[in-house]
């Protein structure tokens, strides 16, 4: 990687956002921090910038296309191309209902931000990603996704029956296997990521990991050689089953 290496981090001005951008930058990338809000953002540039690394802060909520749109209007005209689209910006509204008590509003919110969003900003900047001579896209999933690991009462993820959570990452496992079979002729790869159990704001600290060894994968599967995979879903330990 280089400085001429451009990368997109969503919701990058905290937890594992904000530990994959830093990732990013210490491989030489310049990494646009993405944040919805334009103070939170320029703060966490400004510290990775401290670090010397190549950060620069970039205002972007997933779930507005206007804000997408100029977002990519933005790199267009800057850099004229992105080699790395991590979109992480995501959200866990669920506070322990049963799944039957979760109102389809909550769904539609964590499906707004966990599964459109990522369409909308993937959309909206892959033009710019099929410039790259190499481009990388890196879906922030979640082991709660998992299908095999959730259906498994003696599994521990078979214990949090998440309904909006658990079933927005399981469809984002469904358009990163989408987008890796329409791009599977070009250099571009798509890849879904489990980051672990890690503490955030999301959950409440409750994570028993770091968001920097959340960010491992995300950044292996950012910075992947051509003959990597494509159309998987990956830990930092290997495959996850879907
Ligand atoms: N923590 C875990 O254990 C865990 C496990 C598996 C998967 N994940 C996934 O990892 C990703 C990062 O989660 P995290 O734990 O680091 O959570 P976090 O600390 O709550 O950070 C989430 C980030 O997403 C941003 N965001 C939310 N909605 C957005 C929107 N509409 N537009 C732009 N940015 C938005 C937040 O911005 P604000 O600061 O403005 O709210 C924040 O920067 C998520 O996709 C999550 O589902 C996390």
């Amino acid at each position: 990687m280089s400085g001429n290496t451009i990368a997109l981090v969503t919701g990058a001005n905290k937890g594992i956002g904000h530990e994959v951008a830093r990732g990013l930058a210490a491989t030489g990338a310049t990494v646009l921090v993405g944040a919805r809000d334009p103070r939170r953002g320029a703060e966490a540039a400004e510290k990775l910038v401290a670090e010397g690394f190549s950060a620069v802060p970039v205002e972007l909520d997933v779930t507005d296309r206007v804000s997408v749109s100029a977002v990519a209007a933005r790199i267009d005209r800057e850099y004229g191309k992105l080699d790395i689209l991590v979109n992480n910006a995501g959200i866990l509204l669920e506070r322990g209902q049963a799944p039957s008590q979760v109102p389809v509003e909550l769904l539609v919110r964590t499906y707004t931000t966990n599964v459109f969003g990522v369409v909308e900003v993937t959309n909206g900047l892959l033009p710019l990603i099929r410039r790259a001579p190499a481009g990388r896209i890196v879906n922030l999933s979640s082991g709660l996704g998992s299908l095999t690991l959730t259906s498994d009462p003696e599994h521990r993820y078979g214990q949090f029956p998440l309904l909006a959570y658990n079933s927005s990452k399981s469809a984002l496992n469904a358009v990163t296997v989408s987008y890796a079979s329409e791009l599977r002729s070009t250099p571009i790869k798509v890849n879904a990521a489990d980051p672990g159990y890690c503490a955030t704001d999301l959950n409440g600290h409750s994570g028993p990991r770091t968001p920097a060894q959340g960010a491992i994968a995300a950044v292996r599967l950012a910075t992947l050689p051509a003959d990597g995979p494509t159309g998987g879903f990956f830990s930092e330990d290997g495959p996850e089953p879907w």
